[in-house]
């Protein structure tokens, strides 16, 4: 069943896909989150889809629109996200963190709305998560692919995100390239595994990226198998 043929490569393959930037609650009515469109894992999400896999994107907040035919699941936080993974991490052949997860989350979430008091006020954070690294933890088959958002030394920053995270490959961009980054519909990536850098993709759509990136994730599948 796995001979998948040429236009399917991923054909019974389950892959999970998260997208967009989580929101991490101050109180009821306010958030801290980021920039994250979620393009880039809805891209890979629909080019998952296309070469034939079973796809789950489990998207955080998102400003492009949300693909057909994968299914979708809601999440809010960085926690929410990693139950959201980890539920669905065991019968997983293909993970992909595209999400830009925040770093850190107020230290404590008030269940009322905060009264405007001191004209200073500080804000406690404490640590999410690191849902690639528990997936790294966790992961037997898995083909497990991070993403590194960098401004400077791409390659050695991408290099200790493969290694402390586990992972199989990394998609590493210079968030400061032009063409490159959260809101627009192009990226410019590296992307590293273990040996080191295993292909560079120029400035090109989103969508195309995805699909490098998947048919690079099945033949990876595929080579374990052989
Ligand atoms: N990531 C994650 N959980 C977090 C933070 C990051 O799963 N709490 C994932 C991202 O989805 C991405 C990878 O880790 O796939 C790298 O994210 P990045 O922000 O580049 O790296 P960090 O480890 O957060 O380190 P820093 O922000 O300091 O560069
Ligand atoms: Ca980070």
């Amino acid at each position: 069943a796995r001979e998948a043929a040429g236009g399917h490569p991923l054909a019974g393959r389950r892959v999970i896909v998260t997208a967009g930037g989580t929101v991490e609650r101050i109180d009821p009515v306010r958030y801290i989150t980021n920039d994250s469109s979620g393009k880039m894992g809805i891209a890979i999400a629909e080019a998952a889809r296309d070469l034939g896999a079973d796809v789950t994107l489990i998207a955080a907040r998102v400003t492009a629109e949300l693909p057909a035919g994968v299914e979708v699941v809601r999440v809010e936080s960085a926690e929410d996200m990693l139950r959201a993974v980890m539920e669905r991490f065991d019968a997983a052949d293909v993970v992909v963190k595209a999400a830009a997860v925040a770093d850190y989350r107020p230290a404590v979430r008030r269940t009322s709305k905060m009264k405007k008091k001191e004209d200073r006020l500080t804000l406690e954070l404490e640590k999410t998560p690191d849902i690639l690294a528990e997936a790294g933890r966790r992961k037997t088959k898995q083909l497990l692919i991070g993403f590194a958002a960098e401004t400077d030394d791409l390659e050695a920053n991408a290099m200790d995100k493969l290694r402390r995270k586990n992972c199989d490959l990394i998609v590493a961009n210079d968030v400061t390239a032009p063409g490159a980054g959260f809101d627009v519909d192009t990226n410019a990536v590296s992307v590293f595994d273990a040996a080191g850098r295993t292909a560079e993709w120029k400035v090109m759509p989103k969508q195309e990226i995805g699909l490098r990136l998947m048919r690079l994730a099945a033949e990876r599948l595929a080579d374990r198998e052989a």
